[in-house]
């Protein structure tokens, strides 16, 4: 009711409420390369497609006469009440969308109080996110790295970051074929975007100095720091340097660091090899709750629950990976009926707003996690385009349970839908 008083009111929205405006507002305000990787996915783009059709094929099946006067949106989850049934999903290199990137959607998260998974490809430093939230809920997303110490690390980082729980992506040992960043020839990492996560970290800075070393062709460890590195990568990127340059950043820019960086994230930033038997190890690294990101097979969703994972997401990366795999709506009920309730099942990829919610909570996801439409959000007006495509869905969520008869997130099932 607050977004219709503020429409009524005369209040415009600062971003489009429907999502075919969002993403064309969205990419009016950004560059081609930004928008195409954003936007983007695997090949042909079935799988988004697919995303989309699945919940079309499901039609919500209104009751009357039920008192919905007073309408309950909080859940239980991984141990916490919850204030809404959504998470933000993790989206890397947010820094393409708004200059404020991550810090702004972490920002937007916590005045809604939606818990906010931080990327491991974000743009800014998890310490700065994880400030700029005080006490409010954030988990941390984990890319498995090659390098056991630099995962080790990242999580020890998380931990004292204040994230409840860590969400290891496991659809991305390998990026996916893109077709709309190949055709410009356009991979943010190698332009040293979206790695912030690394060259802040004690562990990748020793990388990168042993490979300078080598480089230099002897033993002598030169001088790199997390700063020394930040701000050689970020000259190298605005190509402006020469002005802005001074003592030890001029050493840095005639320095290989800014390559180095780049070619240590592409050696360690993923590791193909891995196998069930590898989870032990998280073990090892952290005690934070562990979900996997992901899984869309009911076979992998019964492995991880032997494996004793705390949580499964229920994702195929917003179509950015395998081009022609199925829907996550259609993945989850054989996800759900395996997990059994024993752990929370989190459902992203193709949900763009409050009705798409409806049906993946009423298939049995415990939460949704919403991807593009919050970058769209932050693209268009940045913390408080954030704040209101989180909102929108909130209080899309809110008028349909009321309209279909239902009072709280619980009394949602399988009776609330049928085939379209
Ligand atoms: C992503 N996604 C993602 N996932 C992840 O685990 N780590 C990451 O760094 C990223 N980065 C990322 C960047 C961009 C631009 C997009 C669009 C997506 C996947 C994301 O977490 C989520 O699974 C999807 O975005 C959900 O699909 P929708 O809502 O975008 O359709």
């Amino acid at each position: 009711s607050e977004v219709y008083r503020a429409g009524v009111s005369g209040t415009k929205p600062a971003v489009p409420v429907g999502f075919d405006a969002l993403e064309r507002a969205a990419r009016t305000a950004l560059s081609a390369e930004a928008f195409a990787y954003l936007a983007g996915g695997a090949g042909s783009e079935a799988t988004m497609a697919a995303n989309r059709a699945a919940f079309a094929r499901w039609g919500i099946w209104p009751r009357v006469l039920r008192d919905v006067g007073r309408r309950e949106l909080s859940i239980e989850l991984l141990g916490r009440r919850r204030a809404t049934p959504f998470v933000l999903s993790p989206i890397g290199v947010a820094e393409l969308a708004h200059a404020e990137a991550d810090v702004a959607v972490g920002r937007a998260a916590a005045e809604l109080d939606v818990p906010f998974v931080l990327s491991n490809q974000a743009s800014q430093p998890m310490e700065e996110v994880a400030a700029a939230m005080g006490d409010r809920a954030r988990w941390f997303q984990l890319y498995w790295s090659a390098s056991d110490e630099l995962n080790a690390s990242f999580l020890r980082r998380a931990e004292a970051s204040g994230c409840e729980a860590v969400v290891v992506t496991l659809d991305t040992h390998l990026l996916g074929w893109r077709t709309r960043d190949l055709d410009l020839a356009f991979l943010p990492f190698t332009r040293g975007q979206g790695i912030a996560q690394y060259t802040s970290d004690p562990v990748f800075v020793d990388l990168v100095r042993e490979r300078v070393a080598r480089g230099a062709g002897g033993g002598a460890r030169p001088r790199v720091t997390p700063t020394l590195l930040a701000s050689a990568l970020k000259i190298a990127r605005s190509g402006s340097g020469t002005r802005l340059v001074e003592g030890g950043l001029r050493d840095a820019l005639r320095s290989p660091l800014p390559r180095a960086a780049v070619e240590t994230f592409l050696d360690v930033f993923s590791d193909p090899t891995l196998t069930w038997e590898s989870l032990a190890k998280l073990r090892e690294w952290t005690m934070l709750p562990v979900l996997l990101k992901g899984i869309v097979h009911p076979d992998d969703a019964s492995r991880a629950l032997d494996h004793g994972v705390d949580g499964i997401v229920v994702s195929n990366h917003g179509g950015r990976q395998v081009d022609g795999s199925v829907a996550t709506l259609d993945a989850l009920p054989g996800v759900v009926e395996r997990v059994a309730g024993r752990v929370p099942v989190v459902l992203d990829s193709g949900v763009r707003g409050g009705a798409d919610a409806f049906r993946a909570l009423a298939l049995g996801a415990t939460a949704v996690g919403i991807g593009r439409p919050y970058a769209y959000g932050l693209a268009v007006a940045g913390s408080d385009g954030v704040r209101e495509v989180v909102r929108n869905h909130l209080a899309e969520l809110d008028v349909t349970m009321a309209l279909a008869g239902h009072r709280s997130i619980a009394q949602i099932g399988r009776d609330s839908l049928r085939p379209a």
